[in-house]
């Protein structure tokens, strides 16, 4: 079934949470997962958004279709939660840090002891919060998610543990751990798992290449539900 009639919610690079007015923690994506992700559905569907963390700007310069900037994981949370509607597609592709410092200096943390502990608190899982929303809010009818894993030992156990865990109709699984795949690489290695059992293997291949394919498999999944 064509993505010619959703619309398409796309999450990409990483997320900032802030130590003091210098530090911050975070983590090595790039956003271009995301990114190939986003212009493959900007092909098919008549309404696509990219929500990304702190990238390049090359990654988003000239794309034409809207994008949201976002720095926190709550941010992040907040910009899914606005964009949801019913029969929306949800792609996410992002790596939000999930712990923030539980406190954030208003000044620069000066370098006293030889040892430095800070707090760290969980923060929100977005796919978690948008199937207890999706379960509670009849407007959200229909919607179709799509999670990432990036995963480096036990990774089929764990993709499968997100998948039912997160609510998912379909989880990418990309062994991080694997030469060419995961984070900052145009290329990736992944393993599409379905909520009805179903497997699928991509090869090594670019993240353009690859997003076609996923965006294939999840129009695939649409027309088995429609059935
Ligand atoms: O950006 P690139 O450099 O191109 O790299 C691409 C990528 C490796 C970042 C991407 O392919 C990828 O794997 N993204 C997911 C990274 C991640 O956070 O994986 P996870 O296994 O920790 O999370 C599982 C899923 O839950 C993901 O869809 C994630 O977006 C989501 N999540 C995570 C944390 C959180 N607090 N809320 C979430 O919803």
């Amino acid at each position: 079934m064509s993505l010619r009639d959703r619309k398409v919610i796309v999450t990409g690079g990483p997320t900032r949470e802030w130590i003091d007015p210098v530090r911050y923690i975070s983590n090595a994506s790039s956003g271009k997962m995301g990114a190939a992700l986003a212009d493959a559905a900007h092909e098919r569907s008549a309404e696509t958004v990219f929500i990304h963390g702190p990238v390049d700007g090359s990654i988003i310069a000239g794309r034409p279709y809207r994008t949201v900037a976002v720095e926190s994981t709550e941010d992040l949370l907040d910009a899914v939660m606005g964009e949801l509607r019913g029969g929306a597609v949800l792609i996410m592709a992002a790596a939000p840090a999930d712990y923030r410092p539980a406190e954030r200096s208003g000044l620069k943390i000066k370098k006293k002891s030889d040892e430095l502990r800070i707090d760290l608190v969980k923060n929100p899982d977005i796919l978690k919060t948008v199937a207890s929303r999706k379960a509670a809010d009849p407007s959200l009818e229909g919607i179709f998610v799509v999670g990432f894993a990036a995963e480096t030992h036990d990774v089929e156990a764990y993709a499968l543990t997100k998948l039912k865990e997160k609510d998912l109709d379909m989880i990418c699984l990309n062994d991080v751990a694997k030469e060419g795949a995961g984070f900052s690489t145009d290329t990736n290695i992944v393993v599409v798992f379905t909520r009805g059992g179903g497997r699928l293997d991509f090869p090594l291949m670019t993240k353009k290449e690859l997003a076609a394919g996923i965006l294939d498999k999840i129009e695939d999944e649409l027309g088995t539900r429609n059935q």
